[in-house]
């Protein structure tokens, strides 16, 4: 492991599994759960996504790559539900399914078919899918444009290829964000079953004190995002946020002043950059408080690539590389209303 300070001294990565149960392909997609799927589906066009099916209970949203969906909304009170990874082959739905309590090899009823296992983590009781032979469709058309902020902009003088206004064009899920009281465990049952790998972890006051870490895919040379998942400590448990990658930072800009324009939601961060995996953010929040980020990388990590350790700071610092490690709204959790509700209120401060 790299330190990123002088001061620091090395610490042995945690729990990276040399052996894991299995080894996930890619995150599949969030479930949450909504009372008004007319409303969920208006805040996710406007945030950039495409209705793929819908039934009487339940909505399935994609974005531009060929992902059949990457966002599910079933109907009741407001919540999460689960999230969904995509095994590499069905065998490892098979490994996952022998672990206690996981509830066995299921066909997905619902668009896009395929099968799955459901197990809850043992730590925190967050619900996973581990998914394989989900449909796959066509990618979605995306008008090409070159960039206009690189140093070969002159190249396009002559061409003018002035930006469209609206939301902005979600491509793909990139991660979801999780809090936890008991950081170290969930760490370690992500990396030992599902073959998560550390990417960045940090610390306050003592480097034992570890209090958030972000976590990627291991896909060999493949090059993957900063991070798959992110765990926090917190002294609630739950979703965070889920994270969705537009095609550029143009159209991450341009989905920003959509957002603003229309005035429908509440913002809650961003435009913004974080250092430490070079992603450029923007954090909104749906009628119910569950927050959705569009976000675009700058970097892409393989599974050789080093792991570090940093010290956050003890108060959140907006001008600090750790920005959006600290500070955080109280997470949103499963099933009942007062999660949201907790949240709103923290949210209004
Ligand atoms: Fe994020």
């Amino acid at each position: 492991m790299m330190c990123a300070c002088d001061c620091a001294p090395e610490k042995e990565t945690p729990m990276n599994s040399d052996k894991p149960l299995i080894t996930v392909r890619d995150i599949a997609w969030g479930r949450l759960q909504a009372p008004d799927l007319d409303a969920m589906e208006q805040f996710l066009v406007e945030f950039g996504m495409v209705r793929t099916a819908r039934t009487a209970t339940a909505l399935y949203m994609r974005g531009t790559d060929p992902a059949h969906h990457i966002h599910v909304t079933e109907k009741g009170e407001p919540g999460f539900i689960s999230v969904a990874y995509h095994a590499a082959n069905e065998n490892d739905l098979l490994r996952v399914a022998a672990i206690p309590g996981a509830m066995g090899i299921e066909n997905i009823d619902e668009p896009g078919g395929g099968k799955r296992v459901r197990i809850k983590e043992p730590v925190n009781g967050l619900m996973i899918e581990v998914v394989h032979g989900v449909e796959v469709t066509a990618a979605l058309e995306v008008r090409p444009r070159p960039l206009n902020w690189k140093p070969e902009a002159l190249k396009t003088l002559g061409q003018p290829e002035r930006l469209q206004f609206g939301p902005s064009r979600v491509k793909r899920l990139s991660h979801s964000v999780f809090a936890t009281p008991r950081l170290k465990e969930s760490l370690r049952w992500f990396r030992e079953t599902l073959g998560f790998i550390l990417t960045d972890e940090f610390y306050q006051g003592s480097i034992d004190n570890v209090v958030g870490s972000f976590n990627r895919l291991n896909r060999g040379d493949d090059e993957v995002d900063h991070h798959v998942v992110n765990c926090y400590e917190s002294p609630h448990t739950g979703m965070q946020h889920l994270s969705y990658v537009v095609q550029d930072v143009e159209d991450l800009f341009v989905g920003h002043n959509h957002l603003k324009r229309i005035n429908r939601y509440e913002h809650m961060r961003g435009v913004g950059y974080h250092p430490p995996g070079g992603q450029i953010f923007d954090y909104w929040l749906n009628p119910w408080g569950q927050m959705h980020e569009h976000y675009f990388p700058t970097q892409q990590f393989t599974a050789s690539s080093p792991a570090n350790i940093f010290s956050a700071p003890d108060a959140h610092d907006p001008t600090s590389v750790f920005a959006n490690t600290v500070a955080r709204p109280v997470p949103w959790n499963g099933g009942g209303s007062g999660a949201v509700s907790k949240a709103a209120a923290l949210l209004a401060k």
